[in-house]
């Protein structure tokens, strides 16, 4: 891996890859611990913030050696061989392709970026560099959901058939004092993209791909530009069809992701992350799968999950040299159903996969504002 230089100019001797930090706010820690979890296989070598005084503040709290204001800087003089981005999220598609140019891989939180258009930016700078830039998917890397993700491949839990994606959370007045949040220009969307985003992105991934998506969204009670609701209806290529609650009015938070299948019905019920103990799998009452079903309840260990298991992931493909589990198509089909969602709702019209191209003013913006010259 990559070599970088320390303050004094002499080389450092960090033997696994290198991983710097950009943005040290609140998600930040979670990216740090995520990578000392990783043994020697990872070291944190720098953090970056536009406020210095916050980003000297982080690397003494979590011992990194070196703090800088400005990314530039940070890259030429330490050549992270990855880039995690925790910035809000306007600023995403453009630090994670300025890091890839400088020769990086990217973990960058999510929304990964704010338009089919910027993800295209995404994946040209991906063809160009030959790095990749992978979307934080954390509920993606538990083993309850990798478990289901294999029983549903193996076929033995048949056809899904019907679903709930529920993301029923809180987030007070206080919440959307902080600037960027409740804006479109900064979050680049409310409740669908800022919250519902985990649980939708982990629906899609283990019901297939989607073909249609009708929608309604509303701000209903906070003083905020984005949507504080939005439900929506899937059609799946499956034939499947879910039910997607997205909201961050609810006093009793909860996500709860229900997935009907021919012969179980499995569920997972919890907050902002889950165990295996948050995981359920029914049957019918007399059902010939009963032998089967002890088997299905079974959940391998817990070993590294969501922000670790996805580093750890990331890590096995830099070794590797292959494409992240959470960037190009993968991490496009998210997006492509929250931007379907989006014009379902403001149009009043079902919006089918792979109908929004250039041109549309649902590719360029989320919200479907005009874009000069387009
Ligand atoms: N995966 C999750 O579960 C999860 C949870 C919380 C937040 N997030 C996401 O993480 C991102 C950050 O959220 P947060 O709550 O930590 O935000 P935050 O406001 O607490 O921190 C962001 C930091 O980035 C800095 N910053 C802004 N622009 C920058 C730039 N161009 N270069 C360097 N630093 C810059 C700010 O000064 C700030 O310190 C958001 O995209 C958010 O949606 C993800």
């Amino acid at each position: 891996m990559g070599e970088g230089r320390a303050a004094d100019g002499s080389r450092d001797d960090v033997k696994g890859v290198r991983a710097a930090i950009v943005g040290t706010g609140n998600i930040a820690g979670a990216h740090v611990a995520a990578l000392r979890r990783m043994g020697g296989r990872a070291e944190v070598v720098a953090a970056v913030d536009v406020d210095g005084a916050r980003a000297g503040a982080f690397c003494s709290e979590h011992g990194i050696p070196r703090s800088y204001v400005d990314i530039a800087e940070m890259l030429a003089e330490e050549a992270p061989d990855l880039v995690h981005v925790c910035t809000p999220p306007q600023s995403h598609r453009a630090l994670s392709v300025q890091c890839m140019e400088a020769g990086a891989w990217v973990l960058c939180e999510k929304p990964l970026c704010g338009s089919l258009e910027e993800m295209d930016a995404i994946e040209d700078a991906e063809r160009a560099t030959g790095k990749f830039c992978a979307s934080v998917y954390q509920w993606r890397f538990g083993s309850g959901a990798r478990h289901l993700k294999a029983l549903i491949s193996s076929g033995e839990l048949g056809r899904p058939l019907a679903g709930l994606c529920q993301t029923t959370w809180y987030r007070d007045a206080d919440y959307y004092q902080v600037p960027w949040r409740g804006k479109w220009e900064t979050e680049l969307g409310g409740a669908t993209m800022g919250q519902g985003i985990h649980a939708m992105d982990l629906f899609l991934w283990l019901m297939g791909d989607w073909r249609e998506v009708r929608a309604m969204i509303g701000t209903l009670d906070r003083d905020i530009e984005v949507e504080d609701v939005s439900m929506a209806t899937v059609l799946l290529e499956n034939g499947a069809m879910g039910s997607v609650v997205n909201s961050v009015l609810s006093p009793r938070q909860r996500t709860h992701l229900r997935f009907d299948l021919q012969e179980a019905t499995v569920e997972v019920d919890s907050l902002y992350g889950y165990t295996n103990a948050d995981w359920s799998y029914s049957i019918p009452d007399g059902a010939s799968t009963a032998d089967s079903l002890a088997r299905w309840r079974k959940i391998p260990e817990e070993s590294l999950s969501m922000h670790a298991g996805q580093v750890a992931d990331l890590l096995d493909c830099m070794q590797e040299d292959r494409r992240p589990s959470t960037s190009g198509t993968e991490a496009r089909r998210t997006l492509e159903f929250i931007t379907g969602l989006y014009k379902a709702a403001m149009t009043g019209e079902p919006v089918l996969r792979g109908s929004i191209e250039k041109g549309d003013p649902f590719y360029h913006r989320l919200n479907g504002a005009p874009v000069e010259g387009t």
